[in-house]
């Protein structure tokens, strides 16, 4: 049995050493209890979705537990670029070598000033594009209307030299379509996908669980759905794919990759197992040895060669 195993993966022209990685608003580099050796063995760390400016985010609750996940409605808080300039991406150059800063914006041109912002960052590998988020002209999320997504990419491109991962939103009525459109419009990788939009009522007190009523369910309940997402998207568009939701072990990412993801990133489960992304590296590994394949590479797709 040969004991080495290449883990490393190219997304285009972003280099990861291995796939995994954080979801965006599930890891905060200020309060995690990984070592730098463990911070650095990640494939890439990846941001709160941060904005040009201070953000308060939703009222209280803004989580909820449900069977096989959460709901959350945090409503992207924070401080804004200039606070993440100056006390967070320090931190994090420390950590690991490839930086994903997810963005958010109320606006096309806010989140063009963003990038051109973020653009000076030579640390930062690549941008993140949070489209599950309203756009303030007309009130619809970035993410389930085709012409704004489309229009929203490509002035980010123009804007930025940075890889740019666009992180689409389920609640729609065929992500294919959104993905073709962001890949048109200039999108180097995508990410499949954002939280799926729920709710949860109080019995007793006859009221929404949630300050916000509404907010985005993740957790293992939403695994088969993005595994389903997944395997439709990769049949359809050239650029890589990225997957979340509901990975808790290997198993659970093994099915992204043979799905046909490249990488994938791993939310709340940090929650409740801040080792879990060191465990599904581990086991990764484990399974590409036991199943006596050189590269990390063999198995991404693979089911659509097995069974179509
Ligand atoms: C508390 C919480 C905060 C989140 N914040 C963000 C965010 O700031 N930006 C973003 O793009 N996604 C955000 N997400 C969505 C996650 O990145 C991820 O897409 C989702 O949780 C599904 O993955 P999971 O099932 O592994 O948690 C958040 C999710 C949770 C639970």
């Amino acid at each position: 049995m040969k004991d080495k195993v290449d883990l490393s993966v190219n997304l285009g022209s972003l280099h990861l050493k291995n796939p995994v990685m954080p979801a965006s608003g599930t890891f905060d580099i200020r309060d995690t209890l990984l070592n730098m050796r463990e911070l650095n063995s990640l494939g890439a760390i990846i941001t709160k979705s941060i904005a040009s400016r201070r953000r308060e985010g939703n009222p209280g609750p803004r989580v909820w537990e449900t069977d096989g996940g959460m709901i959350n409605a945090v409503g992207v808080p924070g401080e804004g670029v200039e606070y993440f300039k100056e006390h967070i991406l320090p931190l994090l150059e420390e950590a690991n070598d490839t930086i994903i800063v997810s963005m958010v914006g109320d606006s096309i041109v806010d989140f063009c000033a963003l990038a051109k912002k973020l653009d000076n960052f030579e640390k930062i590998s690549a941008l993140e594009i949070n489209l599950s988020c309203p756009n303030l002209n007309n009130g619809l999320y970035f993410g389930v209307n085709k012409d704004v997504l489309g229009d929203l990419i490509y002035q980010l491109k123009k804007s930025t030299q940075k890889i740019i991962i666009a992180k689409l939103s389920p609640n729609v009525t065929d992500i294919t379509e959104m993905a073709l459109t962001a890949q048109e419009a200039g999108a180097d990788i995508l990410t499949i996908a954002n939280t799926f939009l729920g709710m949860a009522i109080d019995p007793e007190k006859q009221i929404p669980r949630l300050g916000n009523k509404v907010g985005g369910i993740s957790g293992p309940a939403i695994r088969p759905i993005i595994v389903r997402m997944i395997w439709e998207t990769s049949q359809k568009v050239k650029i890589p794919l990225i997957g979340v939701g509901g990975i808790t072990c290997a198993q659970d990412a093994l099915e992204m990759f043979l799905a046909g993801a490249s990488a994938v990133q791993i939310g709340c489960a940090n929650f409740s197992n801040p080792y879990v992304m060191l465990e599904v590296i581990q086991g990764i590994k484990e399974y590409l040895l036991r199943k006596k394949y050189s590269s990390l590479l063999d198995i991404i797709g693979l089911v659509h060669k097995n069974h179509f």
